[in-house]
Order: C-alpha cells, then sequence, then structure tokens
C-alpha cells in the first residue's frame, strides 16, 4: 500500500508516521524511506498471476539495490535481471540461485562475463545477448573458462516509437535503440551460435521499454519475439521465453494496468505462439518497488517575488542529485507535506539546492505557510540508484520498513566527499 493519512492527517507509509521519521536526529534528510513487506506483497501477487506454470520474475536490481530489498525478492522465490558485475554480486549476496539470474546489458565487459560464466555449477540462467558480435566475445570467455557459456537472444522487435506509450528515454524496442539484436538479423546471430559449440542458446526475450501504462506494446513486443522463438525451437533447445520488464506505476496521472495484467497479456502471446510449455521470464524493477517508496526532504526556505509576476519557490534539502528523474525524464513525483495542516493552499515550484535549472521538481498545491517538511511520493524505484554526489552532496539516507520495526543505513557524512576530494590526484 502506498501512502496514506492518519486520523490527524499525518502521512503514513507501511503504518509509520513519517514526519516522526523526518525529525528523528538519527535520520538525516533527505532521506529514501521504503516498506519492505509491501514490495514483498507486490512479488507475491505478480507471481500468482502465472496460476503455478512455469516461471521467473526476475526483479531487475537496477530499480532499487538495497540489499534488505533484494533479500525480501530473494526470500519471495524471485530471481534477478543484472546489468553489471556488481548487481549480479549483490544478487548472489542476497541468496538469488545462479540459476534464478538473467545478465543483461549492450557492452558487457570480458570481467563481467566471466563472473557470469564461472558463478554456480554452470554459471548464470543466462547471459542476454543483444549484439550478434558479443557471441564470439562469450565463446572466447567461455573456452577459457572451459565452461559452456548458457545464453538468451535479447531481440529487439522494431516497434514504432510512436506505439511506445513512453518517455523516448525510456523506451528501447524500437529500431534506432542500441539495444538487442535487431529481429531482422536473427539468421546471422544463429549462424554465429552455430560457429560457437560451446555458447548454448537456452532463451529468447526483448524489453521493449519502462513506465507501460497499457499493456498493447508488451503484448506487441511478445507477440514479435515469441513467433521467432518458435521458429529458433525447431533446432535450438529453448528453455524459456523472456518478455522483460516495463509494467508501469501510477505517478498520479492514473495507470489503468496492474502489473500482473502484463503477466496475463504474455501468457496468453506465449499460449498462442504454442510456447506454453515453456518457462516465461519477466524482468520487472519499477512495478515491485516504486509506489512503495518516498523521497523526504526538510524545507529549507520559501522564496516570493515582491515585485513584478508573483511567483513562489519552496525550496527543499532534497535535489537532483537524490532524485534526477524529474530532471532526466519531466517526470512528476507529487510533492506532499507530512503534516496535516489544514488551511488556505497556494501553487509552489518545489526546487532542490542544486546550482542547475533542472534541479526543479515541478509546481506542487502546497499550504501557503510552508510545511517544515515534505515527501516526493513513488521515488522507490531508480531514485537511490541514480543518485550521485554532485555539488558535494552525500547520497541520502535509507530507512526500510518492515514488521513493524525500520533499520536505517549508514549515515553518509559530508566529510567523506571533502577528505576523498581533498586526496584526489
Ligand atoms: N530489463 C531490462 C533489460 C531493463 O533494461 C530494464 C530497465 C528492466 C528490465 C526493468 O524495467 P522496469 O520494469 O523497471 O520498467 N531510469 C528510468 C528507467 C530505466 C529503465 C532501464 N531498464 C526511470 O527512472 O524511469
Amino acid at each position: 500500500m502506498p501512502t496514506t493519512r492518519d486520523v490527524n492527517g499525518a502521512l503514513l507509509l507501511g503504518g509509520v508516521r513519517l514526519i516522526d521519521l523526518a525529525f528523528d536526529s538519527s535520520i538525516s534528510t533527505p532521506t529514501y524511506v521504503y516498506d519492505v513487506d509491501a514490495m514483498a506483497q507486490e512479488a507475491r501477487e505478480l507471481r500468482a498471476a502465472f496460476d503455478g506454470a512455469p516461471h521467473l520474475v526476475a526483479y531487475a536490481v537496477k530499480a532499487n539495490t538495497a540489499g534488505a530489498i533484494v533479500r525480501r525478492f530473494a526470500a519471495e522465490g524471485c530471481g534477478a535481471d543484472v546489468v553489471s558485475g556488481s548487481e549480479l554480486r549483490v544478487a548472489l549476496g542476497c541468496g538469488i540461485l545462479p540459476e534464478q539470474i538473467v545478465f543483461s546489458g549492450v557492452a558487457k565487459t570480458d570481467d563481467e562475463i566471466d563472473r557470469a560464466l564461472l558463478t554456480g555449477d554452470r554459471g548464470i540462467a543466462a547471459l542476454q545477448i543483444e549484439s550478434i558480435e558479443e557471441i564470439p566475445r562469450v565463446a572466447a570467455r567461455a573456452r577459457a573458462a572451459s565452461r559452456t557459456a548458457r545464453v538468451s537472444f535479447r531481440l529487439n522487435p522494431a516497434i514504432d516509437l510512436d506505439a511506445l506509450d513512453t518517455h523516448a528515454h525510456i523506451a528501447t524496442g524500437h529500431d534506432e535503440a542500441k539495444f538487442g539484436i535487431p529481429r531482422a538479423d536473427v539468421a546471422y546471430a544463429l549462424e554465429a551460435i552455430a560457429a560457437a559449440p560451446n555458447v548454448k542458446l537456452v532463451g529468447i526475450g526483448a524489453h521493449i521499454g519502462s513506465q507501460f501504462t497499457t499493456v498493447a506494446p508488451y503484448a506487441e513486443g511478445a507477440r514479435t519475439v515469441f513467433a521467432i522463438a518458435r521458429d529458433v525451437r525447431a533446432t535450438h533447445a529453448l528453455e524459456f521465453v523472456d518478455a522483460g520488464g516495463g509494467m508501469g506505476v501510477d505517478y498520479g496521472a492514473g495507470c489503468p494496468v496492474r502489473p500482473a495484467d502484463f503477466v496475463r497479456a504474455a501468457r496468453a502471446e506465449q499460449k498462442a505462439a504454442g510456447l506454453a510449455d515453456l518457462a516465461l521470464y519477466i524482468e520487472p524493477g519499477r512495478a515491485l518497488v516504486a509506489t512503495h517508496g518516498v523521497l523526504l526532504a526538510k524545507v529549507i526556505q520559501a522564496k516570493a517575488t515582491r515585485s513584478g509576476a508573483p511567483r513562489r519557490w519552496l525550496m527543499i534539502d532534497a535535489g537532483m542529485n537524490d532524485l534526477i528523474r524529474p530532471a532526466l525524464y519531466q517526470a512528476v513525483h507529487r510533492v506532499v507535506p507530512l503534516d496535516g495542516a489544514a488551511g488556505e493552499t497556494v501553487p509552489y515550484r518545489v526546487v532542490g539546492p542544486v546550482c542547475e535549472s533542472s534541479d526543479d521538481f515541478g509546481t506542487h498545491v502546497l499550504p501557503a505557510t510552508p510545511p517544515a517538511s515534505v515527501a516526493l511520493l513513488d521515488a522507490g524505484a531508480y531514485g537511490f540508484t541514480m543518485a550521485s554526489v554532485y555539488n558535494g552532496r552525500p547520497v541520502p539516507t535509507e530507512v526500510f520498513l518492515a514488521g513493524g520495526a525500520y533499520t536505517v543505513s549508514a549515515r553518509r557524512a559530508a566529510d567523506a566527499w571533502v577528505h576523498e576530494r581533498l586526496a584526489a590526484g
């Protein structure tokens, strides 16, 4: 359950009054707060949509890499989709089994390929091949490691960019994108596999983009790549098809579909392609975590024009370095007060302290008497993981709510940044 309010109007997440956390002396703002129990519940709901059919919910770790969260998904039987050697280490360290991990990425280094090949007895579930050029590279590393490489093709289904109803920066399944093997080149990719006896093709899939609020593009991507999988299956012992991530969430403008609807759409396409006996993999990131996290900030000051056009800004202690989605994708995260104060409201431009015009969280209607603290909602995905230390600002604190208690990640001191910069060079 995302945020609610108690009888006094105080904002709650996972039953905890967020204002108490914002002013807790052991927690410095800005801080992310996550409802880990609610995230686990999302995973259960998504797994239930498979009705017991063979599947893997490979959590896209890039959305939120916190150990407390990845461990909970491991306990829920989820696997992982990783995109770097470090993410692979986090997934394994959190107890996700090698055979439940897929590794995506257009430019994996030799070290990352080696790590994936040498994990467990037979490597991970699959290295997701994104180019024909990657195949001989993986074959060479597998030969050097005396291993057979398990790979899947991440295909680019070349869906028209206009049909991908999402922001251009997070659309990947169109033919200008760097991602995936172009669907028209599958025959060449199969030739490269034939020339590499130590590379075994075990899966075919796609990931066409992120934050889809309708299932149509997802179903179209699945239909395209599953049709190819049906043909490839005649010559290769495929074990799974992969419909990718991309399930959208409601950032306030509405999202008529639930993550489970995407699973049902992919399953329908899988059956229609005659592939119901294969495992169906999905790679949700955002859908499992976004709405169950908030970013808490204290208000530093308000600013208003005294003459000319009336303008008001609300300056908070969270900036674009803490949550970059508004600056990068024009994303809107609702900004709401933590207390329940009633009274007159006015529109404020909510901004951070960073010296960039794009350090701007947009216009939000808030109490005319500025609140002492606010929450930026739906910040559980691609928030902390995209944070930077720009302007000498340490990355934010994180608080994890689970089972009625909370834990706080190690507090980051600005001192560490100063020392590290003084030592540079
Ligand atoms: N699988 C692959 C191969 C991916 O590249 C991604 C996300 C996912 C799965 C998970 O997608 P999701 O279910 O979260 O939509 N930073 C952007 C989103 C970038 C997504 C990158 N790839 C944002 O904040 O909106």
